[in-house]
């Protein structure tokens, strides 16, 4: 539309001014965010920017190469993928407490997008000083943290030889007048992909926090399958914009026994977290159609060796939260 038009040339001739002759980078997370932003950058500077995505092996099915693939052929961004799923699987071997695995892959995350971004500093050629970081904070995110100037200190906490210490970064937040309905609609003036610009809700630490009980890469690979399949059906049901996002979690430390074919089984739980809501604050479980919740369920228990009974959590937030973990 004209609005959202003028909203990217505004915006592309802001950063621009901004950011010179410089070179910038940001961080893709999968996200609508991050990815919108950095279209907006890359349409503006080119080649200065880079982009860093930090595979941490907790992601969905497809979804790295959504970012590899469909996103960089959309934006013609540089991307650099930082694959970390093995620093990330080990770090987590032995956890099940929730809070220490939020931990865990959060310090990691920091750590492997430090090295990440020291490397693309290093390479930067002379004249073109890495400057700039781009992040994708929305007008609400402003308003929460009281509105303040983009400035931001970086401090790397890794001896990179060559390197200052404290390396400072200006921030480019293109978004930072804009609700996220707002930056859908930019998202797709500027071509992006509609998964990723109709993407749901999915939390930093991924598949991580949806499997209750230790990750391990095998339970990563079966939970990635149970989620699939249930992505698979509500889109084809056409329920994605009815529902705010639909968590499966996998009770790895949990077994049933079940019955299939002539064999008993002894498998594993998922439960599937439907949910409807407006801002995640609050929520309630979303009432699914019965025929598509069948589907899912059979499709789940017949494709996914080791699950042999799937689940629906019916509790609103509050008591319960979105996620198990
Ligand atoms: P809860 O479980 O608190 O989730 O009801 C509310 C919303 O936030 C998402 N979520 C996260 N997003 N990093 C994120 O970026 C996180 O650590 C995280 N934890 C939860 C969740 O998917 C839901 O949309």
């Amino acid at each position: 539309s004209w609005t959202t038009e003028s909203i990217v040339d505004e915006q592309v001739a802001a950063i621009r001014e901004q950011v010179g002759g410089k070179r910038a980078i940001c961080g893709l997370s999968g996200g609508v965010d991050s990815a919108v932003a950095a279209a907006l950058v890359q349409r503006a500077v080119g080649d200065q920017l880079t982009c860093v995505y930090v595979d941490h092996g907790l992601m969905r099915k497809g979804e790295t190469e959504q970012v590899e693939k469909d996103f960089v052929a959309a934006t013609g961004v540089q991307l650099k993928v930082v694959d970390a799923a093995d620093r990330f699987i080990d770090a987590l071997a032995g956890v099940s407490d929730p809070e220490q695995k939020r931990k865990i892959i959060g310090r990691e995350f920091i750590r492997v997008f430090e090295q990440a971004q020291a490397e693309i500093v290093a390479e930067a050629p002379s004249d073109e000083p890495v400057a700039f970081l781009v992040q994708g904070t929305l007008y609400p995110d402003v308003v929460e943290s009281g509105g303040g100037t983009g400035a931001a200190n970086i401090k790397s906490h890794h001896n990179v030889g060559g390197l200052p210490e404290d390396l400072e970064f200006e921030l480019v937040e293109p978004l930072r007048k804009l609700f996220k309905d707002e930056v859908r609609m930019v998202g797709q003036e500027l071509g992006l992909p509609d998964e990723i610009v109709q993407r749901q809700p999915f939390p930093g630490p991924g598949l991580g926090i949806r499997i209750v009980g230790e990750v391990t890469r095998e339970r990563l690979d079966l939970l990635r399958e149970a989620d699939a399949i249930a992505r698979e059906e509500l889109t084809a049901a056409g329920l994605d914009r009815d529902i705010w996002q639909c968590p499966v979690v996998l009770l790895a430390d949990v077994r049933s026994v079940g019955v299939q074919g002539d064999a008993r089984t002894y498998g594993h739980p998922v439960v599937l977290r439907p949910v409807s809501s407006e801002d995640a604050m609050t929520a309630d479980w979303s009432r699914l159609p019965y025929d598509v919740l069948a589907r899912i369920s059979t499709r789940i228990t017949n494709e996914v060796s080791e699950v042999n009974r799937v689940t629906l959590d019916v509790t609103s937030k509050p008591p319960g939260t979105i996620e198990w973990e």
